[in-house]
């Protein structure tokens, strides 16, 4: 398999504040062996680990994250989640977040989130760089924004690469095939048990965003998906038909 079949969405985001160190680790702790974090560019073009393109609602800043500077947005603190008692966190730099992830052992599907819709390829370059300079990891890139997915076959050929989508178009496993993408990343609301079964039945492996529920996962599972995306990994990994596998790393040999 690609990932795991439990990977911790923006870490484990219900517990700790998202796509922050701390929350990688307490994904770890919970027994999570990937994760999944999105990257975007601040102003000077440093790659950081960060979700929304308005920094206004998961920190105590405002406005565009790409209008600021990397000195700028060090200050800012991305808040716990509500209910948690956990502290707000600083948004992390891709190259602390690999860093972390490879100290913790842990797989991570890195999603490149251009801020803008025409930052794909900064965003793209940007993050590979910062992968080409950090110590190796089982490593999957993704995005919606498959221009970028196109770029990292040109660049980076030997990282594997998924393509997003809410919905599945029709024309799907052209671009698939294209892309040379090894899976196929869905919303969880839009999904239709036949599809998961073409996309299997095509050679591709299936993920799921963002699954919170047990009951769902049962029947996604039962579906045949490989893995789920889930802000809680520590219900999911409790249960005993979502046990973990880890694979080898991204640059080591078979
Ligand atoms: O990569 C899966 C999932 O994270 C995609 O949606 O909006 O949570 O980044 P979003
Ligand atoms: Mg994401």
């Amino acid at each position: 398999m690609l990932m795991s079949s439990v990977i911790a969405h923006r870490g484990a985001r219900q517990q700790a504040a998202e796509n922050t160190l701390r929350a990688m680790t307490l994904a770890a702790e919970q027994g999570a062996r990937w994760v999944e974090l999105d990257v975007m560019l601040t102003a000077d073009g440093i790659p950081v680990v960060f979700h929304d393109r308005y920094l206004d609602q998961l920190t105590n800043g405002y406005g565009e994250l790409a209008s600021y500077r990397f000195e700028q947005l060090q200050r800012l603190r991305v808040h716990a989640p509500i209910g948690s008692d956990d502290q707000a966190q600083p948004i992390p730099t891709l190259a602390e977040a690999l860093q972390r992830l490879h100290a913790l052992g842990l797989g991570l599907n890195l999603e490149i989130k251009p801020s803008t819709r025409s930052l794909w390829r900064e965003t793209l370059q940007a993050s590979l760089a910062v992968i080409q300079q950090s110590a190796p990891l089982p490593l999957v890139l993704s995005s919606f924004r498959h221009k970028a997915i196109a770029e990292a076959l040109q660049l980076a050929p030997g990282i594997p690469r998924a393509l997003l989508w809410e919905r599945l178009p029709h024309d799907w496993k052209q671009t698939a095939l294209k892309l040379e993408v090894r899976a196929i990343h869905l919303a969880e609301f839009a999904l239709r048990r036949w599809q998961v079964a073409e996309i299997r039945a095509s050679g591709f492996e299936v993920y799921v965003y963002t699954v919170n529920s047990i009951k769902r996962g049962k029947q996604l599972k039962s579906w045949g998906v490989n893995g789920v995306f889930t802000d809680h990994p520590a219900a999911f990994l409790s249960q005993p038909e979502w046990t973990t596998r880890q694979v080898r790393a991204y640059g080591e040999p078979l």
